[in-house]
């Protein structure tokens, strides 16, 4: 039984380096954090280096990709340590991932309750009656009411927010102790979104697991998250309780926030972010 009160994931001083052809992006930046069993969420825009981020932590990045960092301890592994093969264990049976489309991550020529009954054999090596079972209990539990008939659809016959309630589905009927979800909900909409949500957040809470939500939307962490992580430029530049946003010091955090819409405070247009070349600087 894993000690509950340590962070479940620790990322100590990381980067990730991409040669391109025009030089060396560096995507991320000497980032360190923890994840415990809560909801973090991981806020900045496009290109600052969440995804990036979320797929490191898997070891998930391109070969020619150069990745460094003092520490990524999961649980009691040291994932910067381990082999490709524990990797492999890792991945999708104690760390998940979920993706913004969940027409990548599934498999177009099988039908989606196949596709969760053979996750189940894999990693719990039970047998096909069992992992039916199984399957249909799980997609019972993400609220699919007919799961029966799911069951025997193929992923181009799902809609987007049936997709992404299978896709939790089969991340979550391995029980991993994290899940990384990198712009889960950013392709549905907004009625969808919210029972996706509340979905993903009645499983994390009731099975004590940690989330990375990564998104470009700060209203949505805001109200998501317990914890927001503020990136710019591959850094992070702010870290803050969902709670004390509103405390943000960090100019581009101060920025972010102020570029919200209101209802108390209406306004005709969105500012523009006013951008500090030292903000991107060590
Ligand atoms: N495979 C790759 N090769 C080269 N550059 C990449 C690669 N993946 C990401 N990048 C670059 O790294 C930076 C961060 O990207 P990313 O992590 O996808 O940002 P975000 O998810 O915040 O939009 C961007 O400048 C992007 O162009
Ligand atoms: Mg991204």
């Amino acid at each position: 039984m894993p000690d509950q009160s340590q962070p479940i994931l620790s990322v100590k001083n990381m980067s990730v380096q991409f040669p391109t052809l025009s030089g060396v992006v560096t995507a991320v930046k000497n980032v360190s954090f923890t994840v415990g069993r809560e909801k973090v969420g991981i806020i900045g825009e496009s290109g600052s280096g969440k995804s990036t981020t979320g797929r490191a932590i898997m070891r998930l990045q391109p070969a020619t990709a150069k990745m460094v960092a003092d520490e990524i301890r999961f649980e009691d592994i040291d994932l910067m340590r381990a082999s490709e093969a524990d990797m492999r264990s890792i991945r999708g049976r104690r760390i998940s991932m979920i993706l913004q489309d969940p027409k990548y991550s599934l498999n177009p020529v099988m039908t989606v309750g196949e596709q969760i009954a053979e996750t189940v054999i894999l990693h719990e090596r039970v047998g096909r009656r069992e992992a039916r079972a199984r399957t249909l209990a799980m997609l019972e539990r993400v609220n699919i009411r007919d799961p029966e008939r799911v069951f025997d659809l193929y992923p181009h016959e799902v809609s987007g927010g049936m997709g992404q309630r299978i896709m939790i589905s089969m991340m979550l009927i391995s029980s991993p102790s994290l899940i990384i979800a990198d712009e889960p909900t950013s392709a549905l909409d907004v009625t969808v979104r919210q029972q996706v949500l509340s979905i993903l957040d009645d499983l994390i809470t009731e099975r004590n697991i940690g989330l990375v939500f990564i998104s470009h939307d700060l209203n949505l962490v805001k109200s998501f998250c317990d914890r927001v992580i503020i990136m710019y430029a591959g850094r992070i530049v702010e870290e803050l309780e969902a709670a004390k946003l509103e405390e943000a010091t960090h100019p581009y955090t101060r920025g972010l926030l102020q570029a919200l819409p209101s209802l108390d405070h209406p306004r005709d247009r969105l500012e523009v972010l006013r951008r500090d070349p030292s903000w991107a600087e060590a």
